[in-house]
Order: C-alpha cells, then sequence, then structure tokens
C-alpha cells in the first residue's frame, strides 16, 4: 500500500467514525425535504434503476422506492443502514442497503437511470473521482441530481465558523462546500459529457432558541459531536459553540419566538449524453 493509500484510508475510516457517531438518524428527520426534492427534480419513474450516493438512512432512496424504482442505497457509514432499514420499514418499501466509497463505486458502467445523493457526496474528499465515478455509473440520457448545502447558506457558513477550530484536512482533501458553488461543480464536470442545471432551494431549520439548535447538533450530528468531543477537552467547545450560537441568532428569524432559519442548498442536475 502506497502512503497516499494509507492516509486516505486513514482519512476514510475517520469519516465513518464521525458519521457513526451522535445519532444521525435524528438528524436526517431535519432534512428528509432535500431527499425529497432531489427525487422529484430527477423525474425517478417506476421501474427505473436508482442509485442514492451517501445515502445515510435513505433520505433520497426511500422516496425513490416510494416512486416505485429499483433503489440501491449506498454509503460508506453502514452503520447508518439499520435506521435506514427501519424507515424503509415503516414506509412499506423496499430497497438495497450496500457499504460503497462514492469515490470508487462497485458498479458496472452505465448502470443506472438515475444517480441521486441527498447532501451526501459533497462530504467525500476527493470531488475529481466522485465526479467521474457518478458520470460512470450513469446511463447515456440517464441523471445525476445531488442537492448539496450551498458554501455561502447557513450550513456553508457553519462550516467556515467551524473551520479554525478543526485540524488542517489533508492535501488531498477538498472541503465539502465546494459541492455547494455552482462555479466549482461546473470545473468538476467540465471534461465529461453532461450538460448541467443549477437551482437554489432553501428548508427552514425549527428549534426551540438557536442554543437548542446548536446543541441539537452537538448531541446528534457527527461532525459536530465529534467537534465538541475533542474541544471540550482542550476547553475550547464554549468558545465554537458560542460563535455557531451567534451565526444562527444572525439568521433567525423569530426573533424571541424561538428559532427559524433558512438554509440554503444547491441542486445540480447533470443529464448525460447520448
Ligand atoms: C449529511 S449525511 C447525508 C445522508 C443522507 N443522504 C441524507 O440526506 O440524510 C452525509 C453522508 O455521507 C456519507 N459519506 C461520507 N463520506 C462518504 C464517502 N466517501 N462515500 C460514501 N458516503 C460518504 C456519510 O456516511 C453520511 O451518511
Amino acid at each position: 500500500m502506497s502512503a497516499i493509500t494509507d492516509e486516505v484510508q486513514a482519512l476514510k475510516d475517520a469519516h465513518r467514525k464521525t458519521w457513526a457517531s451522535g445519532d444521525y438518524a435524528r438528524v436526517a428527520e431535519l432534512v428528509t425535504e432535500v431527499g425529497e426534492t432531489v427525487v422529484k427534480r430527477a423525474g425517478v419513474r417506476a421501474g427505473s434503476d436508482v442509485l442514492d450516493v451517501a445515502a445515510g438512512t435513505g433520505n433520497a432512496s426511500i422516496p425513490a422506492a416510494r416512486a416505485g424504482a429499483r433503489v440501491i442505497a449506498t454509503d460508506l457509514t453502514p452503520e447508518l443502514f439499520t435506521a435506514g432499514r427501519r424507515r424503509a420499514q415503516r414506509g412499506g418499501v423496499e430497497l438495497e442497503w450496500l457499504a460503497a466509497d462514492a469515490e470508487d463505486l462497485p458498479f458496472e458502467d452505465e448502470r443506472f437511470d438515475f444517480v441521486l445523493s441527498s447532501l451526501g457526496v459533497q462530504f467525500a474528499p476527493r470531488h475529481e473521482l466522485v465526479a467521474s465515478e457518478l458520470v460512470r455509473v450513469c446511463r447515456p440520457g440517464g441523471v445525476i441530481v445531488l442537492g448539496n448545502w450551498a458554501a455561502d447558506g447557513y450550513i456553508g457558513r457553519f462550516w467556515t465558523v467551524m473551520g479554525p477550530y478543526m485540524p488542517p484536512p489533508p492535501d488531498f482533501a477538498s472541503p465539502p462546500a465546494g459541492w455547494g458553488s455552482a462555479a466549482h461543480v461546473a470545473l468538476l464536470f467540465a471534461e465529461h459529457p453532461v450538460e448541467l442545471t443549477f437551482e437554489r432551494y432553501t428548508l427552514e431549520f425549527v428549534a426551540e432558541s438557536p442554543a437548542a439548535f446548536v446543541d441539537t447538533l452537538a448531541d446528534f450530528y457527527g461532525p459536530l459531536v465529534q467537534a465538541r468531543n475533542k474541544l471540550a477537552a482542550a476547553g475550547r467547545w464554549e468558545a465554537l459553540r458560542d460563535e455557531l450560537i451567534a451565526l444562527s441568532s444572525e439568521l433567525n428569524q423569530a426573533g424571541d419566538n424561538g428559532f427559524q432559519a433558512p438554509s440554503e442548498y444547491l441542486v445540480i442536475l447533470a443529464r448525460r449524453r447520448k
């Protein structure tokens, strides 16, 4: 194994541990709308073959299966599939769950009619590899649809605040915010046979207060759970928490009556040329 491969594997192991921590299923409930938007935007049809990449607990897979498609839900973190299977069963749909890295999809070329991801592929570190894989497994005339947190939206700014508190990523890793910028995504697909369309959507986060929202994420959202664990030991968690609450308060539209904040996401549709 080369040094870079060891380094990449170490980062993937850390990512898997991060996403398996907390309780992502609780967070997924706050963002179901993104998966539904992705499926609707793609126009998933009954009887079609759908791949959901970085599917988590199935926010895109489950509505795609409900539309009558044959769905394979893949993710780096198979620990999340237990909750996903439970949700699918409750929703009365059947789909396949498979551990897989978005940078190295275990499928033959042109296998799927629809390749989807809801707030998912943007977390894989090597963006060019992911773009190539998404196009490779999509059939000519098929459609790739990705919903990604916008780089300049609430969650994009959340990451900007977190940045200085976290260890710098390795050189080969690009930040998730890139996939939330149309200019970056256009470059990623520039050499691929796809026609791109971009749209922006807004999801509303609602909670009792800005602090309650930040604390919910710190309890359940893997990346913030890990950040709190590390920073608390170094006496730095309160400073990050205060900054995140300040950002959340700035965007709060509910005044003193609670918390309601718009969070923008970019929906990318890439149609593979025939
Ligand atoms: C914010 S969650 C989104 C999950 C789900 N799509 C949703 O809408 O709720 C991000 C997901 O990306 C997955 N992920 C991170 N890196 C990945 C990679 N390299 N390959 C596949 N999945 C990855 C995580 O395990 C996690 O499930």
